[in-house]
């Protein structure tokens, strides 16, 4: 339709002179008439003035839009997205991951009626193009700066190909190894959770992408570990557990927070508006906007809460989600809700505002377009590489070192077991948008670099592929083994068996990797086991006879290299675990802070809590890691032994390393409340600090934490510190044994 501003084919014919004058006088009035579009807004108008100036501009489809994300799908055109862009009727989209397809895409918004900038987002969990360890083993470093960086960093890469939104960090709380997506969060401590999602948030915001604090919530606790399966949480332990990471996440400042495609306690997230609106708005504030994980809300009708499309949209929005991730049943349905009364108009705007809001606030209507024809020398440059490195060897947690046989060092032949070494895809780990496995050098390669210089060698026998589904390579492994000083076997999760989709009913090793593993510790060589894990892996007696082990989760690009810096000795291993690892899965869930029984084991007593087939500890207790050398710890004083609620406690300890080696120790404080109004954990970690001691070194270390961390949530959602008599442990892990009592009064 020809508008005011369209000049008709036939005034083109006219001399050119006239056409001039007709043409600014067109653009004068459009000035005039037209409110400034926001980008061309004052500058000095307030971020939500610019918001209401673009809503009042908005038709209802044109809304509609904005809260509507698609992803890339085969054939993977962007052009074939240009339509609807420019129609107004996107405002986001995901995996499109080059710069060209961005460039193309931009440009169609640049053709839309309002001009509106897109998000782009991918799932950038722990990197772009250079893969940084998944998120879990960043948490094993109890580093939350190191952390921070390797977001920031992955950010700045992403930033680089045009993306402007991350669906990270995921702040899920798990406490079930047999849930594949452990891996993508901070394990199975509350506080852990909060300072690594917060850590997490900051890094991403820095290097220029928006964040998601995902999945919300309660995804990481479904029930027998099936990920999508419903998840059922006590409301008090929601609250104390699984909320804390999100609302810290929203504190650090993040744009957005994803939906779960879980119910909870019967709730589908996705139309669970005590979560979306109640706890997030009305209680934490949050002025950010909820989108919807992949096609959560068509999947409403698969949980039996809606009974169509419509009634699916509908009691999404109403719940509290702005954004339809993939299903479009926002474009589809909320137009007719709206006219006819179903959904009111306001709440179509209001989502509309948080959506603009995010925009706005991440500079998108000033962020110049992506030129697709300059590569960014940022993506997987040695900077890039060495950054990933010197990340991924402050993840490796060291569990066993029998002998102190490693570091290795001086001209020994190794040999080198297990296909996981030979390729780089092992090393890498999904959720990061643009892996490419050959960008990862094969451990093999690494170790066989480093052992050259200490004119030692590496006879790599794989003894069979990642999957381990045959033994005839065994031999082969076996006498290389028998030639050999030492053994290194590579074993664990090949890359298709992890992360999302990826929940297990067995926590062993896979395939054949158990047998290869006990018939290369039965040739009586000392066998160093390095894990490329997700989560605990249940390794049965071999544990016992085995020279080291080491867990290295999925280290990343430089994983390989990362790992010959800590098997060498040219970097010490300081991470700590940031789960329980069980003996079986059996055990599972078993985490360090349960609450108390009241009949807790009595070994002579069988009418006491125990199994009659397994050991009620676990293999190895969250906060567990060797480092190469020794840490005392004493002198652990209150300096503060009453403290009221709105105090601080103050604690000091002394740590002196008393080995050869320099270490990196991470000391933790954990607390307990004696006697409260509920059974309260048996220790909570609510401090830590990685301290650096060169041998002979002591240091004192101290600790203040806000009486107001002591208290706990009763199951109406309210917050309680009691007074009362605590005790506080300080030591190397949640078994630590140094304690002493202090008193919360009124
Ligand atoms: C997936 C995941 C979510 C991811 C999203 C987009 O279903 O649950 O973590 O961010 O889809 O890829």
């Amino acid at each position: 339709m020809m508008g005011s501003g369209t000049v008709s084919p036939r005034t083109e014919r006219r001399d050119g002179a006239g056409r001039c004058a007709r043409h600014l006088a067109l653009i004068l009035l459009a000035l005039v008439l037209l409110p400034l579009s926001p980008s061309l807004a004052d500058p000095g108008m307030s971020l939500d003035g610019r918001v209401e100036a673009l809503l009042a501009r908005m038709t209802l489809e044109e809304k509609i839009g904005q809260l509507t994300l698609v992803s890339n799908q085969p054939p993977f055109d962007p052009a074939a997205y240009a339509p609807d862009i420019v129609a107004g009727r996107l405002g986001g989209l995901l995996n499109f991951k080059s710069p060209g397809d961005v460039a193309i895409l931009q440009a169609a918004a640049r053709r839309s009626r309002l001009g509106i900038p897109l998000l782009f987002g991918a799932d950038i969990l722990h990197g772009y193009r250079t893969v940084f360890p998944m998120p879990l083993g960043e948490a094993a470093s109890f580093d939350p700066p190191l952390a921070r960086f390797a977001s920031e960093m992955a950010a700045r890469e992403a930033s680089e190909a045009g993306l402007n939104w991350t669906f990270a960090p995921d702040a899920d709380l798990s406490r079930d190894p047999r849930w594949g997506r452990m891996v993508e969060g901070s394990g199975e401590d509350p506080y852990l959770g909060r300072v690594f999602t917060r850590a997490r948030v900051e890094g991403f915001r820095a290097g220029g992408l928006a964040t998601t604090l995902k999945h919300f919530a309660g995804y990481g606790a479904p029930i027998g570990g099936r990920d999508y399966d419903a998840s059922a949480i006590a409301p008090a332990d929601l609250h104390d557990s699984f909320l804390p990471p999100f609302r810290a996440g929203i504190e650090a400042g993040s744009e957005s927070v994803m939906s779960g495609l879980n119910s909870v306690n019967g709730v589908p997230s996705t139309v669970n508006e005590a979560l979306l609106t109640g706890i997030l708005r009305e209680k934490w504030g949050f002025r950010g906007f909820v989108v919807s994980d992949w096609a959560a809300v068509l999947e409403l009708q698969q949980h039996g809460v809606a009974a169509d499309g419509a009634e699916a949209a509908r009691k999404a929005l109403l719940a509290g989600v702005d954004m339809d991730m993939e299903s479009r049943l926002y474009e589809r349905h909320l137009p007719e809700e709206v006219r006819s009364g179903r959904v009111p108009l306001r709440i179509v705007d209001e989502a509309v505002r948080r959506v603009l809001r995010a925009k706005f606030g991440m500079g998108l209507f000033e962020r110049p377009d992506i030129d697709p024809t300059t590569r960014s020398p940022e993506i997987l440059s040695e900077t890039m590489r060495q950054a990933a490195r010197a990340v991924a060897r402050d993840t490796m947690v060291l569990l066993r070192n029998e002998g102190a046989l490693l570091p290795l060092a001086g001209p020994k032949r190794i040999a080198l077991v297990g296909g996981m070494a030979g390729q780089g895809r092992d090393l890498t780990g999904p959720h990061a948008a643009k892996v490419r496995f050959e960008d990862a050098p094969p451990i093999v390669d690494a170790l066989r670099a480093r052992a050259e210089r200490d004119g030692a060698t590496v006879s790599f026998a794989p003894g069979c592929e990642a999957e381990c589904l045959s033994d005839e390579g065994f031999d082969a492994a076996l006498e290389a083994a028998r030639q050999a000083d030492i053994v290194v076997a590579v074993l664990g999760e090949p890359y298709e068996g992890i992360g999302e989709a990826a929940s297990r009913a067995s926590l062993r090793l896979v395939g054949r990797q158990s047998d290869l593993l006990q018939r290369l510790v039965e040739t009586g060589k000392p066998v160093i086991l390095v894990l490329l894990a997700t989560r605990p892996v249940e390794l049965g007696p071999v544990v016992d006879r085995l020279a080291g082990l080491l867990m290295a989760w999925f280290p990343g690009t430089e994983g390989g290299a990362a790992l010959a810096d800590i098997l060498f000795g040219d970097h010490a291993p300081s991470a700590r675990l940031p789960v329980t690892w069980p003996r079986s899965v059996g055990q599972v869930p078993l985490t360090y802070d349960g609450v108390p029984s009241g009949r807790p084991h009595d070994p002579g007593n069988r009418f006491t809590l125990r199994y009659v087939d397994e050991d009620l500890a676990p293999l190895f207790p969250f906060g567990f890691g060797l480092s190469y050398g020794t840490v005392a710890y004493s002198d652990l004083q209150v300096v503060t032994p009453r403290v009221s609620r709105a105090g601080t406690l103050d604690i000091s300890v002394q740590l002196g390393n008393t080995g050869r080696q320099a270490v990196r120790e991470v000391a933790q404080l954990y607390v307990r409340q004696i006697v409260s109004s509920r059974s309260r954990p048996r220790r909570q970690l609510k401090a830590f600090r990685k301290v650096a001691l060169q041998p002979g070194q002591s240091e004192t270390v101290t600790f203040r934490v806000p009486a107001a961390e002591f208290g706990f949530h009763r199951d109406d959602g309210s917050y309680v510190v009691e007074a009362g008599r605590y005790t506080v442990f300080v030591g190397a892990s949640s078994d630590a044994e140094l304690g002493t009592g202090f008193e919360v009064v009124e």
